[in-house]
């Protein structure tokens, strides 16, 4: 049997994307139905990002689901550059007229989410299984998909397309419509999640002979740190006390020391750059890591997908309330204007901080000599905290 169900806007996926767009609908006065095919339990525990910029940890605010954030984020006001075994800070605070980001978990902030929208009467639906979307270039498109044996079907003014990089959204936009722009960089992340406190107050990002480190943190309790590795390394060579030993090597500085403790869990990463252009078709429009990857260096991912929906929620508001679509029709081209500044920056941090295999000894003197100028230059240290800190919303 075929149960149907009708909505405003129907929305795949609960990542990031997808449950700030459903909540700030229904803010709006929006109708909407969220379909994941994942488990609460696993959204909510899966370790990603951690970094808010200072318009992302405000709109949570303003959406009333920053409570806990301001209790337990971290609130930081720079991040430290360091090469040639010493540090240089980028005072945020004092670069960009008082702003800063919050160190709180992704899957803290889809807690909060999770518990507004089930607060609120928000319908989100996990561990669906077989979604799709018909129709989507018609006035009522469709999804459809599989829950518990049952096959439902969802009748949509407008589908958001929030299922991430691999999802079914973007595939279903006919290729001949898209272009797609893409770098694969020749190096990944092996990340650990350790029970240390972090060893400094702040972010540092470090530049080595033996390849980039990122010291970040979740808590004051845990710390997460990253090294450069390659592209498909196998974490199965890596003893908790060789990236113990890596990381002392790469971030070691004087008068500094690193904190180790238990590794609760690590994995390695791929790293990519992609855009996905245009990122609407009739009345599908994509939004976060469906339309969009950025590198993790700079951590921009969760915070260009909640800008993406930022843009979406208040097309469909004033489409609702007007009647018009202008916003609609400019979707796509309003979120690429922040999209590709974005994908520019976290290139930009990615190239001036890893070895890169094919590189000589004149590439390397050129990433010294950037991060020399972006620490020593009050212009330079400003294009970098604005950006980190997030732009401005159009
Ligand atoms: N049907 C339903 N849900 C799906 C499907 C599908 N076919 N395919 C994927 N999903 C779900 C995934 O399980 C995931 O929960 O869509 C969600 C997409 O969430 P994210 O990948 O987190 O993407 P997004 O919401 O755009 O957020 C981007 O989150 O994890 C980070 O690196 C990412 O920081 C970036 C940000
Ligand atoms: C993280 O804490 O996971 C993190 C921080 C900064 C980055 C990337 C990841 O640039």
């Amino acid at each position: 049997m075929l149960n149907s169900l009708r909505t405003q806007v129907g929305i795949i996926g609960a990542g990031p994307a997808g449950l700030v767009l459903s909540h700030l609908l229904y803010l709006h006065g929006i109708d909407s139905v969220v379909v994941e095919n994942r488990s609460r339990q696993y959204v909510e525990e899966r370790v990603r990002a951690g970094v808010l910029e200072q318009g992302t940890a405000d709109l949570l605010v303003e959406m009333g689901v920053g409570e806990r954030m301001k209790r337990e984020g971290l609130l930081h006001s720079g991040i430290e550059l360091r090469f040639g075994g010493r540090g240089h800070r980028i005072d945020f605070q004092d670069l960009t007229g008082g702003k800063g980001i919050t160190i709180y978990a992704q899957h803290e902030v889809l807690k909060d989410l999770n518990n507004a929208r089930a607060a609120t009467g928000g319908q989100v639906y996990f561990e669906v299984e077989d979604v799709s979307v018909h129709d989507i270039d018609r006035p009522r498109p469709k999804v459809r998909y599989r829950k518990d044996g049952n096959s439902h079907e969802l009748d949509c003014d407008f589908i958001a397309g929030c299922d991430g990089f691999h999802g079914i959204c973007r595939p279903s936009i006919p290729s001949a419509v898209l272009t797609e722009y893409e770098r694969v960089y020749p190096f990944g992340w092996l990340g650990i999640l350790a029970e240390a406190p972090p060893s400094s107050h702040e972010l540092i990002y470090t530049y080595h002979d033996r390849g980039f480190a990122l010291l970040s943190m979740r808590t004051p309790r845990i710390s997460r740190l990253y090294l450069q590795c390659k592209p498909d390394e196998d974490i199965a060579q890596w003893s908790d006390q060789k990236i113990w030993q890596e990381l002392q090597l790469r971030l070691a500085a004087d008068g500094w020391k690193l904190t180790e403790g238990l590794v609760l869990q690590k994995g390695v990463t791929g790293m990519r750059s992609f855009v996905v252009e245009p990122m609407q078709y009739g009345r599908l429009f994509l939004a976060g890591d469906s339309a969009h990857i950025v590198p993790p260096t700079g951590a921009k991912g969760l915070n260009l997908a909640v800008a993406d929906v930022q843009i979406l929620a208040r097309s469909l508001k004033r489409f609702y309330d007007t009647g018009r679509r202008d916003l609609l029709d400019s979707y796509s081209e309003v979120c690429l204007r922040r999209v590709w500044k974005v994908q520019r920056f976290s290139w930009w941090m990615t190239s001036m901080l890893h070895r890169f295999p094919d590189e000589n000894s004149f590439d390397q003197r050129r990433q010294l000599a950037e991060l020399d100028y972006v620490t020593g230059s009050r212009a330079a240290a400003t294009t970098l905290a604005e950006n980190y800190v997030g732009l401005p919303m159009e």
